[in-house]
């Protein structure tokens, strides 16, 4: 008789105690009756290579990455994808049959289909969009924008310079804004992205005039907690379409367990009180 092995997978971080990621997949294993778990580990830089080697003798499937380590796990990993390549890092890896690790990020697709179930009417071809901030976050976001077709990316962020060099990266529809100027790049756009991590319980709020702000804009924060921040709360008072961040959190979550586990899994009102528990 063969033996069943039950599939292990989990997120490496440092520190990895605040992550969701365990609550989200083990919710999905109990409610989709899978046999398998998902472990948070705390690991530190100089030991993530040795890690990574050991844990698919163990039974691990894959992982998950989060910081520190997105960047540095794309020069441990055999395989890695194009759009990981292009982000500058990974948050998913798949430990293969034949012992190759494979590198992929799933935040794009994670922020897009956020917005694709919770703003149906949503079009992103209509017009610019505006994205503040320009650190790892924004790089996922930016490259998932252009890949359905926004038309422009204006891009403003306290430091202009990494504005530029993601610009130098993904091209001619990026525009850096200064940002002292970032309420006119506002007015522009038809979709508002906030990937600073201002407004985030513990930091200051996100302080941007909005006044320009179109009516029917959709306005999306990366920021999941607190749910609704004051870039949330303002634009729903003037008549924008908004959408919080924690289905990015889940949706990224989607394609590995699947990958993994070998069952999609379903995201509904009761992931979000999982997530939120
Ligand atoms: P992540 O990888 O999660 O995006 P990050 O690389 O630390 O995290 O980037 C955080 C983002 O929040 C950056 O765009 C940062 O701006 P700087 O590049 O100027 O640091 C932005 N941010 C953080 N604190 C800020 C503040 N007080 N005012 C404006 N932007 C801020």
């Amino acid at each position: 008789m063969t033996q069943q092995h039950i599939p292990l997978a989990g997120v490496i971080g440092s520190p990895i105690a605040h992550s969701k990621s365990p609550q989200l997949h083990g919710y999905w294993l109990k409610t989709h009756g899978i046999a398998g778990h998902y472990i948070p580990m705390e690991v530190a830089p100089e030991d993530l290579e040795t890690v990574l080697r050991t844990l698919p003798k163990m039974g691990f499937v894959g992982v998950n990455i989060t910081v520190p380590h997105k960047v540095a796990v794309l020069d441990i990993a055999d395989l890695v994808t194009d759009r990981a390549t292009l982000i500058g890092a990974a948050n998913t890896l798949i430990f293969r049959q034949d012992g190759k690790i494979h590198a992929d990020n799933t935040d794009g697709y994670g922020f897009i289909e956020n917005l694709k179930q919770n703003a149906p009417n949503w079009d992103p071809t209509a017009g610019p969009a505006a994205v503040m901030g320009a650190g790892g976050a924004a790089r996922a976001v930016v490259a998932s924008l252009l890949d359905v077709g926004v038309p422009e990316i204006l891009l403003s962020n306290r430091t202009r310079i990494r504005a530029e060099v993601l610009q130098q990266d993904f091209g001619a529809r990026v525009r850096v804004v200064d940002w002292v100027k970032v309420g006119n790049m506002l007015e522009e756009a038809v979709t508002v992205v906030n990937t600073t991590s201002l407004g985030m319980i513990g930091k200051p709020e996100l302080r941007v005039p909005l006044d320009g702000l179109q009516k029917g804009a959709l306005v999306t924060d990366l920021v999941y907690a607190p749910l609704q921040t004051r870039l949330l709360r303002e634009a729903e008072e003037m008549g924008c379409v908004t959408v919080d961040g924690l289905g990015m959190l889940i949706y990224q979550a989607v394609p590995a367990f699947e990958r993994w586990f070998g069952h999609r899994p379903d995201v509904d009102a009761n992931t979000r009180a999982a997530v939120l528990r």
